[in-house]
């Protein structure tokens, strides 16, 4: 049966909600059952979690033939996701991080500088605070600091993505800016997962033409885990790097090669020398801090030894280095930050060489929070520059959120509250031993930031707050005389650079608007300065 046929059959072309193609067989889920016709023999009818697909042999039925399906299934979702891109009021939004304008954000993706101008994607479920069929939302910037809305620029609309355009880099090349991404796809009711690594093409750097996968198989050992392709040019030709998990579910991670960033080759796995190392690795990056090659890396099912410490979802960084045999070499490796949300970090090299990043703050598996009653949960971290500084990788927020300072305030901190008039802030301290800082505090809620001498840990304690999900306590083990604290407030979230940048600590944090004291509940009074912070441009269409 032609392709033509079997969508009459199912309704018309306005009627497929999905097209897919596993091995030998094409299968339309429709809208709308109602409009489906009487079937041939040839059609097997049946409903898979709700949704009614009809499936047939594949037969002569082209990828072209399939993707022009797709896209037309393309323009009607983006038609319908364009009312979930007017952000809702809510007093948890951030002010200058990105935070979706409805539905549930996770990973920021392709995020690079382009022809001048710095694109950013994040991945994007519209609906519902859930993890379901991932979009990627396409966001532009001049200065790193105000994010332009640009469009909605990949749905899950294929049979290599219908269950998600997940995650994945950007390469500026020939002028064009070219976005790699994992397909996700679900088949039966099992939901059996099929993965293939994708590209998309835009020559004009904003209306991406999808060309499908350009890896389609696994490489032997890796199950369906493996995703997140990050691109880089090295030894004279393209590296893909991917988090993969191998068939005795161990996270791994797998390279390949290629000359023309279409045509790809296996090499191997990678981190053997790590095992046993979490049972899947996400989200690769890849790059140079001064002369030393970096690897960043999200392993699941990691344990820690501190009992407050109870999610298996971390981020690593590791020195690492390429020999002329394109071997990969990891020599030493730190935890990026020591807070409680920050994953699936991307960088991008600015225009003046500076390597800064952006991460996820927000956690897998974690669905439910209080501004999911405003309709929305998760965010973008705010932009870090990475440096290498004897022998430590360091971190300090990127010199652009200086723009948005309000004028200095010299206070002192003592135990009676200070009301700041604002959560959006960036305070400077040193906190001496003995000390406990309560931040974004009423009379009922607050965070606090303890310097617990005898266990001598900087403690972030967020029970005292509305959260609703996740560890309440981060235990950072600390060996310098004062601790020197340059902390990030956004109205719902803290960042907490230590100690001129060598640790951090990410968090989200859910209080009541009028909680904007700030106290010393125990310790000597502690001078200390601030900025109230304006906000940026809202990253949506409407402004
Ligand atoms: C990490 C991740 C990626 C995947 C994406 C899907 O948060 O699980 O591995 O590509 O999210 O949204």
């Amino acid at each position: 049966m032609s392709l033509i046929d079997l969508i009459e059959l199912a309704g018309g072309e306005t009627n497929i909600r999905r097209i897919l193609a596993p091995k030998g067989e094409v299968i339309v889920a429709v809208h709308n059952d109602e409009l489906v016709r009487r079937l041939p023999e040839s059609i097997t009818a049946q409903t898979v979690l709700g949704e009614l697909q009809l499936s047939t042999a594949r037969g002569e039925v082209t990828d072209e033939e399939l993707q022009t399906v797709g896209e037309s299934i393309a323009q009607h979702q983006r038609e319908q996701a364009e009312p979930y891109l007017q952000p809702t009021e809510s007093h948890y939004r951030p002010q200058w991080h990105i935070s979706p304008p409805q539905g549930l954000v996770n990973d920021p993706n392709g995020f690079i500088y382009h022809k001048g101008e710095y694109h950013l994607f994040y991945q994007w479920y519209p609906y519902a605070c859930e993890h379901k069929d991932k979009h990627w939302v396409h966001l532009k910037s001049q200065d790193l600091i105000n994010w332009h809305h640009q469009s909605i620029a990949l749905t899950p609309s294929d049979w290599f993505d219908s269950h998600g355009v997940f995650s994945g880099h950007a390469v500026s090349q020939d002028d064009g800016l070219w976005l790699f991404y994992t397909g996700n796809v679900r088949i039966g009711e099992q939901r059996d997962r099929q993965t293939t690594q994708c590209m998309a093409f835009a020559a004009d750097g904003l209306n991406f033409k999808k060309h499908g996968p350009v890896i389609r198989e696994l490489p032997p050992g890796v199950t369906e885990h493996i995703r997140d392709p990050k691109l880089v040019f090295a030894n004279d030709k393209w590296f893909m790097l991917l988090g993969a998990q191998t068939t005795d579910l161990q996270g791994r991670l797998a390279v390949y090669h290629s000359e023309d960033l279409v045509h790809w080759t296996y090499d191997r796995l990678y981190g053997d020398e790590l095992a046993p190392f979490g049972y899947m690795w996400e989200c690769p990056d890849w790059f140079k801090l001064a002369n030393e090659q970096f690897i960043v890396f999200g392993p699941q099912g990691i344990e820690d030894s501190n009992p407050n410490h109870t999610i298996g979802h971390q981020n690593r960084i590791f020195r690492m280095s390429l020999d002329q045999d394109d071997a990969l070499h990891l020599i030493e490796g730190w935890q990026l930050d020591a807070g409680f949300d920050f994953y699936a970090p991307q960088s991008m090299e600015a225009a003046d060489g500076r390597r800064l990043m952006i991460g996820w703050m927000g956690l897998p598996d974690e669905v439910n929070q209080p501004s999911c009653d405003h309709g929305w949960i998760h965010q973008l971290t705010t932009l870090r520059e990475l440096y290498w500084q004897d022998g430590k990788v360091k971190q300090r927020p990127a010199k652009e959120l200086a723009e948005l300072r309000g004028d200095k305030v010299n206070i002192t901190v003592n135990n009676k509250a200070i009301d700041l008039g604002t959560k959006s802030v960036e305070l400077h301290l040193n906190l001496a031993w003995g000390s406990e800082l309560q931040l974004m505090q009423n009379s009922d809620y607050h965070v606090s930031l303890v310097a617990d001498a005898e266990k001598g840990v900087l403690r972030f304690d967020r029970h005292q707050t509305e959260i609703r999900e996740g560890d309440v306590i981060r235990e950072l083990p600390l060996e310098s005389d004062t601790i020197a604290l340059t902390i990030l407030a956004d109205n719902s979230s803290l960042e907490i650079f230590i100690n001129d940048g060598e640790k951090v600590m990410t968090g989200r944090v859910f209080t009541p608007q009028d909680a904007t004291n700030i106290r010393l509940v125990s310790g000597e009074p502690t001078p200390m300065s601030y900025y109230p912070l304006k906000a940026a441009r809202a990253p949506y269409p409407s402004v």
